[in-house]
């Protein structure tokens, strides 16, 4: 069942868990996930970046391709089809008219005037077609944190549906320990009504997880972690099989990796 994010982030933030958000490449790892979701009854976000979107074709196919899957693997549980860091108006519109059930515009490294303007657009335009919206405050993977009062200021005036604030994490592996500001969470969300989304949470252990859970985040995005695990199984299985030459073999043996780390997210994000 394709769906917008809003329903299914306000019921999180409600039953205080996390929906998981996966990052798509190609149409096997959307297969994966969609399946690994659906057996284990978990809604799932699934994101897409730019580049992501350019490798596999562009916006209508990416959307067609998860509206067919969702259809003839016959999908159950919610699945939203999210573009992740759109970087501009025009790209937000673009995925809204392909298909596309929620968008995220990231204007973070603009000035907090001209994300406000940015993202405004993106949501006049969103709300005619049903369409969620994502922005970015503060920047995620520098120091440059969410400012309370900023934030309340930019839910007011965007009217966004849901806001990534930057708390400590960041995008890719972590080169030393995360440090997360739990506290500017906990307050972000007690001072803002709508859903806090959670970047970069590839590489945060169980208990961090469950800290920011309980801090408000109600979406959880992860892509490197996925990356890493096929990569080295595809490896390994490549070490092993010297001469293997099948595609199908190749790129699916790290699915059974793939779908570990879907199970154990689901299992820590849904829970309490
Ligand atoms: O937007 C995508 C996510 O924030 C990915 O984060 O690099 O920790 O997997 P990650
Ligand atoms: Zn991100």
């Amino acid at each position: 069942m394709i769906v917008n994010s809003n329903d299914i982030l306000i019921k999180a933030k409600k039953n205080k868990i996390a929906i998981p958000h996966f990052n798509i490449n190609n149409l096997e790892w959307t297969k994966y996930i969609l399946e690994e979701c659906n057996n284990n009854n978990s809604p799932v976000i699934l994101g897409v970046s730019e580049g992501a979107i350019k490798y596999m074709g562009g916006t209508k196919t990416v959307a067609n391709l998860v509206k067919s899957l969702d259809e003839e693997l016959k999908i159950k549980v919610p699945v939203v089809i999210h573009l992740d860091h759109g970087s501009s108006v025009e790209m937000c519109k673009q995925a809204i008219d392909d298909g596309f059930t929620s968008v995220m515009i990231d204007a973070s490294l603009y000035s907090l005037e001209e994300n406000i303007k940015m993202t405004k657009k993106v949501v006049e335009y969103a709300e005619k077609y049903s369409v969620s919206v994502e922005a970015e405050l503060g920047h995620i993977g520098d120091t440059n944190y969410t400012d309370v009062d900023e934030a309340i200021r930019f839910v007011k005036e965007t009217n966004i549906d849901s806001l990534a604030p930057a708390i400590g994490t960041v995008h890719g592996v972590y080169k030393s320990k995360p440090n997360l500001d739990i506290e500017l969470c906990s307050k972000l969300s007690k001072d803002i009504s709508i859903p806090l989304v959670l970047h970069g949470g590839s590489g945060l252990d169980n208990l961090a997880l469950k800290k920011v859970i309980k801090a408000g985040i109600c979406k959880v995005n992860i892509n490197t972690e996925l990356q890493i695990v096929w990569s080295n199984a595809v490896k390994k299985f490549l070490l092993e099989n010297g001469t293997a030459y099948d595609p199908r073999k190749i790129i699916s043996s790290g699915e059974k990796a793939i779908k570990k780390v879907i199970r154990n997210k689901i299992s820590v994000l849904s829970s309490n």
